[in-house]
């Protein structure tokens, strides 16, 4: 069998924090096939790796790193209002996006532009500006390691929640997900409820809605404040909103009139964490490498060499400060490893 693992390879440019640190092994795979003969080949822990814009490296990884590099999209079955499609979690998300923009299929327009991995979707159900995947997913393909079986989920077994799944808590480490089919809308149903999609569309006088206006506006919006990992490393937000109950935002309200929240469809409370982080006095801040966005204060940025440590030191005083402030605790969307 030929050797499939890399020895003692650099993570840098691997994980869009850009940390440089170590596996132990590394190996790609591009099939179940493949992926069988690295795991043969293997005796200590691994990690399942996409485009690494989840995650912040705090060490070296002493053991094998899997990188997820299953290609292909198609179509592969059709009802009166959608169209299937599969794609392998090796794809890219965006070129993804794109292939259904292309071909007018709709419902992943305001997902445009987030960097990762197909297969890493449905980990955190990816959301953005009033959508989240868990509304287009239909199923997924995952190998269990321990019990090298296939198994498929269906909508009801990922246990969908605001940036959260099954895959994230119950079963955390234990799968590898191979292949995900999303059901695409053949009609559009257009979602601007989200205010900046709603004025970005209008500065740009779109007159006649679609959902190449909508994926263009919801690219405006996040170049215009998201740090470029090709240029700052940065992981997107790298804590969630806490979501708090009615009663509990009144009474915080009183206190912080000018509290930023949105209403979740439960009557819960959204708190925008950035503003929050904003109010504390973080935004613009940096130390060494290590730093809070000028433009968005939810999202940590490494300004060049930044170790794991640093950021998630940084991210300790922030979760402090916002607790002292607000007496809410951040709970951190990225995964630390
Ligand atoms: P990775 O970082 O490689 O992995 C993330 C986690 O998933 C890890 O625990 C990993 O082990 C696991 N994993 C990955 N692939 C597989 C697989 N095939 N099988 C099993 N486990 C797997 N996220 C949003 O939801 N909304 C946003 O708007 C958003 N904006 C962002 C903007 C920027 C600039 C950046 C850098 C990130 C942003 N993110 C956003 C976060 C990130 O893009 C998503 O979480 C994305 O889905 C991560 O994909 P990835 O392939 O890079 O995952
Ligand atoms: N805000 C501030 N100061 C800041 C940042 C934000 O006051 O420094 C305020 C904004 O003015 C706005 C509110 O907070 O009123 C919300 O800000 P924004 O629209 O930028 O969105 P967010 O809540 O900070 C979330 C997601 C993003 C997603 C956007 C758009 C989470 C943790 N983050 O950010 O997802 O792209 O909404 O839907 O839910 C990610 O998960 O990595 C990510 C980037």
């Amino acid at each position: 069998m030929e050797k499939r693992l890399q020895q003692n390879v650099s993570l840098k440019e691997f994980n869009t924090f850009g940390i440089d640190v170590q596996a132990k092994y590394f190996s790609r795979f591009s099939n179940q096939d493949e992926l069988e003969e690295s795991l043969a080949q293997n005796k200590s822990s691994t990690f399942i790796l996409g485009g690494g814009s989840n995650i912040l490296l705090t060490r070296n990884f002493d053991g094998l790193i899997l990188k997820n590099e299953i290609k292909g999209i198609d179509i592969i079955k059709e009802d009166e209002h959608h169209l299937y499609v599969r794609a392998g979690a090796g794809e890219n998300w965006h070129q993804f996006v794109q292939y259904c923009i292309q071909r007018n299929l709709a419902g992943v327009e305001n997902l445009s532009l987030i960097p990762g991995s197909v297969g890493a979707s449905p980990m955190q159900n990816i959301g953005a500006y009033g959508v989240e995947v868990k509304e287009v997913f239909d199923e997924l393909e995952a190998y269990h390691l321990k019990e090298k079986k296939v198994y498929t989920f269906s909508v009801n077994d990922c246990e969908f929640g605001y940036r959260e799944s099954i895959f994230k808590k119950k079963l955390k480490d234990q799968l590898v997900i191979l292949s995900v089919t999303y059901r695409l809308n053949k009609v559009p149903a257009f979602n601007t409820s989200y205010g900046a999609v709603e004025q970005e569309l209008e500065k740009m006088g779109v007159t006649n809605l679609s959902i190449q206006a909508i994926s263009q506006a919801v690219i405006n919006i996040r170049s215009s404040k998201l740090p470029d990992p090709a240029e700052i490393g940065n992981a997107g937000s790298f804590f969630k909103n806490p979501q708090i109950s009615k009663s509990k935002f009144v009474e915080l309200r009183s206190k912080h009139p000018e509290l930023v929240a949105f209403e979740n469809s439960d009557g819960t409370m959204k708190l925008a964490a950035g503003w929050m982080i904003e109010q504390c006095g973080w935004k613009g801040y940096r130390k060494g490498d290590a730093g809070c966005h000028a433009k968005q204060a939810l999202v940590l940025v490494n300004y060049g060499n930044a170790s794991g440590k640093e950021i998630y030191t940084l991210s300790e005083e922030i979760t402090k400060s916002v607790k002292k402030k607000f007496g809410v605790e951040l709970e951190r969307e990225v995964n630390v490893v």
